[in-house]
């Protein structure tokens, strides 16, 4: 088997960024297969920073990027996304699934009138129209790429949704008028734009598993962010977890390896929901600075807190990880003391399975165990055993409590800043 596959086990932002580049390294294709341009994945090679969006991050070590059929695309963002990376000489190879849904100038419109609307329950979005995309393909009423190369089909479609959708706009209180003409003369230029890079990727990539070739899989967002199994309402609108990797992409679930969750050595969430062991403290705000804790999308800054493996415990079971690769334990650097949530106290009672009740969720006290801190960690380290032996301590609770083996622990943005176990 030669498909392997990231995914992030907390709130987003864990790292992936940096972990599918430094995997990236022994394959051939590496795949987006859900969410759109809500993602940012940084990636730091030397002193440049790349910060992805939706171009898969395989692309700077010059591999071969697909954006899965699970995936919304905004054209718009795509196109100048690549225009970016070719200004920094970085050719971006791309394929774009035929089947992907096409992120429309209403999506984004939709999302803000319904964030706003929700008022102080508001989720927090992105507002990249991440959620009216994925709705409208769920009730067949969405534009495909395949779509954007067909001017009288995609008219066809236009002329059917877009009075609908100016209706909501009114009902909603926004005043902006959709053109249709402007639209679909503009989606359909993108197409043209657009016109090599999409292709039916599934059979692609089932092609080069045949071959032999290797392919791995980017995972965007993070289980507690994920439509099902995430603190559901405050989550994102796709499948986040590995199952989502084979709808996402068209590759059979038995063709998939390894399965590495992402764990940052603490927890961090951008937007609205509740974060069980959020820290609203002086440690808080040193985990936010020293962790440059602000969204690489929304430069909003994230809310911090103690690592929790009652959601990683969560994430692991759903998505069947068979490794882990703990990020940012650098950041924990100079905290004289460090604690790991285990379980929850939910109504006097201890429990150990994540509540589906959003209202549970926001009720659930953390149970801690405490860990004793280290000072500095220095650079340049190649195996566990040169990590301080606080460090040591706590990384061997993580292994332990989830039974899972770490095979990868990053202490710093950079490809150096990782040791392989
Ligand atoms: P992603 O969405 O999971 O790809 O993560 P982001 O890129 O949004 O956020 C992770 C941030 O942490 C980025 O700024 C990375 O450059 C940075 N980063 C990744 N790994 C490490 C690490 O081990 N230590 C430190 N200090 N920073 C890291
Ligand atoms: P990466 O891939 C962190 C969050 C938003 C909001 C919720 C719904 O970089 O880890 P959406 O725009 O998707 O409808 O927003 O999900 N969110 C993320 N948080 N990292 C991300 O991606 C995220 N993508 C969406 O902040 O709370
Ligand atoms: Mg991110």
């Amino acid at each position: 088997m030669t498909v392997d596959l990231v995914v992030g086990t907390q709130w987003g932002d864990e790292g992936k960024g940096k972990v599918v580049d430094y995997f990236s390294r022994n394959a051939e294709y590496v795949v987006r297969f859900q969410g759109g341009n809500n993602a940012g994945h940084t990636i730091k090679v030397g002193d440049e920073v790349y910060k992805l969006h939706i171009v898969p991050s395989g692309v700077i070590q010059g591999k071969i990027g697909i954006v899965g059929n699970g995936c919304v695309v905004d054209p718009e963002v795509l196109i100048h996304e690549i225009d970016e990376l070719t200004k920094r000489n970085i050719k971006p190879r791309i394929f774009i699934s035929d089947r992907v849904n096409i992120i429309m100038p209403y999506h984004r419109l939709l999302d803000g009138a319904e964030e706003k609307h929700l008022g102080n329950k508001k989720i927090g979005t992105t507002k990249r129209g991440i959620g009216p995309c994925y709705s409208d393909k769920i009730s067949r009423n969405g534009i495909r790429a395949i779509d954007l190369l067909d001017k009288e089909l995609l008219k066809n479609k236009l002329d059917i949704i877009i009075p609908i959708k100016q209706e909501i706009i009114n009902s909603y209180g926004i005043d902006e008028t959709l053109n249709t003409k402007e639209i679909l003369d503009k989606y359909y230029m993108y197409g043209t734009k657009l016109k090599d890079f999409i292709t039916s990727t599934h059979v692609k990539l089932n092609k080069a598993i045949q071959k032999g070739n290797k392919i791995l899989l980017e995972g965007a967002q993070g289980t507690m962010l994920d439509v099902d199994f995430g603190t559901y309402p405050y989550t994102t609108s796709s499948h986040v977890v590995a199952g989502g990797s084979s709808i996402g992409t068209g590759i059979g679930p038995k063709n998939i390896r390894n399965i590495v969750g992402i764990v940052k050595a603490y927890t961090t969430r951008v937007g609205e929901g509740p974060l069980p062991t959020e820290l609203f403290d002086e440690t808080g705000k040193y985990l936010q600075k020293k962790g440059h804790e602000f969204g690489t999308t929304t430069s909003r800054p994230r809310r911090c807190g103690w690592l929790d493996l009652m959601v990683v415990r969560h994430s692991c079971m759903i998505s069947g990880i068979t490794k882990l690769a703990i990020t940012k334990l650098d950041v924990l650097n100079g905290l004289k003391q460090i604690k790991i949530c285990t379980y929850y106290k939910l109504k006097g009672k201890k429990i150990d399975i994540f509540p589906a009740n959003i209202e549970d969720v926001k009720k659930c006290i953390p149970i801690f165990e405490e860990f004793e801190g280290w000072s500095d960690m220095g650079k340049n380290l190649k195996e566990i055993t040169d990590l301080p032996k606080e460090a040591q301590k706590y990384l061997r609770f993580i292994e332990k409590t989830l039974n899972i083996p770490i095979a990868i622990v990053s202490i710093g943005p950079g490809r150096k800043e990782t040791i392989e176990v």
